[in-house]
């Protein structure tokens, strides 16, 4: 065969430039072995973009898993130009919003974030046309993509090997990553100022229980500013998380002695689960209302995302960490039972990386978390929280300016149809309660939820002829379908949702 042959027949069979790119980058369908979820990471994609005879082409593995059948688009080459018109043109390709997120207050949820495999937010199309190949996070920051059990991959310009111990929960651990000697000069700096480690009653389990059947160890929070060593830490874990250092919380040192634990839990906030924050760290007013809590964490958006966990000292025996629904279990029983699940041994110098949202934003329940208690000799260990959004607020969001997804008119799949014809529809609702309105995507299962009607309210959407929209009566996709509106060619419609059996069509 001749060499040009053989370039043909390459060039036939490769799907995008980026092919051989994707298998760092993108999951195992099989490695998700939970039965009541779907396998797959919600709002994490594989996107390679690449310019072909002077229009933008793009292919795109949806949610982390590579697909028989990825979505492949065009983009108009001229987006190259404007970021913000890029960004909302790839989202309407991709089909996905704010709102897959389930805490509401949209507004409050981070713009989506775009990355090199390098791990370096992208801020223009130029960047991401010379990246060719990049990772959209619907949830704003980056997510280490778990690959498989027992995948390792090198962090960049570092000696530090990252090792996938889970999929479902996602965790990761990185052997050697603190030195002994570091190990022994953060016990020492916390040894002097331990107390007792509080804990946020979560009142759905445990409303009569004191806090020490929940969790037993002392701690000590040790301020960065204090320590260059913490400082250098808080460097050397922001280059391994990809997260900015400005994310991040005061290091949270632990002594577990003999006996001691910390029952099951999440590291995220659900604000409904959690009411009498007295013991939160920061918080000393002794009754805070849920209300004020939900507000402190952006209703759910400001939370923690991930936790790096270290191992300051071997233990003799005990003390491992247990991550109690991996494996597919389900959700055990008894909290303070260490008998089923993934369980690590602590090991001086290595920490554990965990993301406690999902790469969507949402809180992930199988992050679920203990420390078994400890049967011989001590443990150090410690925890290091990094939130997906700045703990400082008056620090403002990357892209947030031009993330304008929930203002005004509201586009979608603007790429899929023709220029030009347009048409503006108008959904009002009549009735007394709130509706929700989803695109359905004509060869998709998985509606893109566009927003909230509230009762006597309208909302105009810019559409296109024979798109779908499900009105539903829950923010959910499994919420029951009132109704299901094919757009017609009119320019303007007006689709009014009353009692009547059906909706009516004003075509003006
Ligand atoms: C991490 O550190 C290495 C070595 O300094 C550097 O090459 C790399 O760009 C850093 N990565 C990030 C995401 O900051
Ligand atoms: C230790 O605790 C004392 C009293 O609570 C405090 O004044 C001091 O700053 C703490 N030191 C460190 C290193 O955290
Ligand atoms: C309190 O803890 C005990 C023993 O761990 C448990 O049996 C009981 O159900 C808990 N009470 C509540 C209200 O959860
Ligand atoms: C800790 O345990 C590891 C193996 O589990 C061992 O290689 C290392 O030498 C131990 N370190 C100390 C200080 O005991
Ligand atoms: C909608 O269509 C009109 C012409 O009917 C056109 O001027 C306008 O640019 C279109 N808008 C979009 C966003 O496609």
């Amino acid at each position: 065969m001749t060499h040009w042959c053989l370039w043909i027949l390459v060039h036939l069979a490769a799907g995008s430039p980026c092919d051989d790119r994707y298998a760092a980058w993108v999951t195992d369908r099989e490695a998700f072995q939970r039965d009541d979820e779907p396998r797959y990471l919600s709002g994490l994609h594989v996107v390679c973009v690449w310019k072909e005879a002077g229009t933008l082409r793009l292919e795109a593995h949806m949610n982390g898993v590579l697909e028989e059948d990825p979505v492949r688009s065009e983009l108009d080459g001229a987006l190259s130009l404007d970021w913000g018109k890029f960004r909302k043109s790839l989202q309407g390709v991709l089909r996905f919003s704010k709102a897959t997120n389930e805490w509401g207050n949209f507004h409050l949820k981070q713009p989506y974030g775009i990355f090199s495999e390098a791990g370096h937010r992208l801020s223009s199309a130029t960047e991401v046309l010379d990246a060719g190949l990049v990772l959209v996070v619907e949830g704003g920051q980056w997510f280490w993509p778990p690959v498989r059990i027992g995948y390792v991959r090198g962090l960049p310009g570092t000696p530090y090997m990252i090792e996938t111990v889970s999929v479902q929960p996602v965790v990761f651990r990185v052997r050697g990553f603190l030195r002994e000697e570091e190990c022994s000069v953060i016990i020492d700096m916390a040894e002097s100022n331990m107390s007792e480690s509080p804990v946020v009653q979560m009142e759905k389990h445990y409303r009569d229980n004191d806090t020490k059947d929940f969790r037993t160890s002392t701690q000590a929070r040790l301020p960065s500013s204090d320590s260059s060593l913490l400082q250098e830490l808080d460097k050397r874990i922001s280059n391994l998380t990809r997260v900015d250092v400005t994310h991040n919380e005061e290091v949270q040192v632990l002594r577990y002695r003999l006996g001691e634990f910390y029952a099951s839990h999440t590291d995220n906030f659900d604000p409904e689960y959690y009411q009498n924050v007295a013991a939160w760290p920061k918080f000393s007013c002794p009754e805070i209302s849920l209300e004020l809590l939900k507000d402190f964490i952006d209703k759910g958006h400001r939370n923690r995302l991930l936790t790096v966990f270290w191992y300051l000292t071997n233990v003799s025996k005990g003390g491992e960490t247990l991550f109690p629904r991996a494996d597919g279990l389900p959700p055990p029983e008894d909290m303070n039972s260490c008998e089923r699940g993934l369980k690590v041994r602590p090991e001086v110098g290595t920490v554990m990386l965990w993301y406690s949202l999902r790469p969507n934003g949402n809180g992930d329940p199988n992050s679920l978390h203990a420390s078994c208690p400890v049967e011989d000799g001590k443990k150090w260990s410690a925890n290091y929280w990094v939130w997906n959004k700045p703990r400082d607020f008056s620090i403002s969001l990357p892209d947030a300016d031009v993330d304008e997804e929930y203002s005004g008119e509201q586009s979608v799949a603007l790429s899929t149809v023709e220029a030009g014809n347009n048409v503006s529809a108008t959904f009002r609702n009549e009735h007394p309660f709130p509706m929700y309105l989803f695109w359905k995507p004509p060869d998709r299962a998985q509606e893109a939820f566009l927003g909230e009607i509230s009762p006597q309210a309208a909302v105009s959407m810019l559409t296109f002829p024979g798109h779908i929209w499900h009105i539903r009566i829950g923010a959910d996709q499994s919420s029951e379908l009132v109704t299901a509106q094919v757009i017609t060619d009119q320019p303007k419609q007006v689709i009014v949702l009353s009692s009547d059996p059906e909706p009516d069509v004003d075509e003006l």
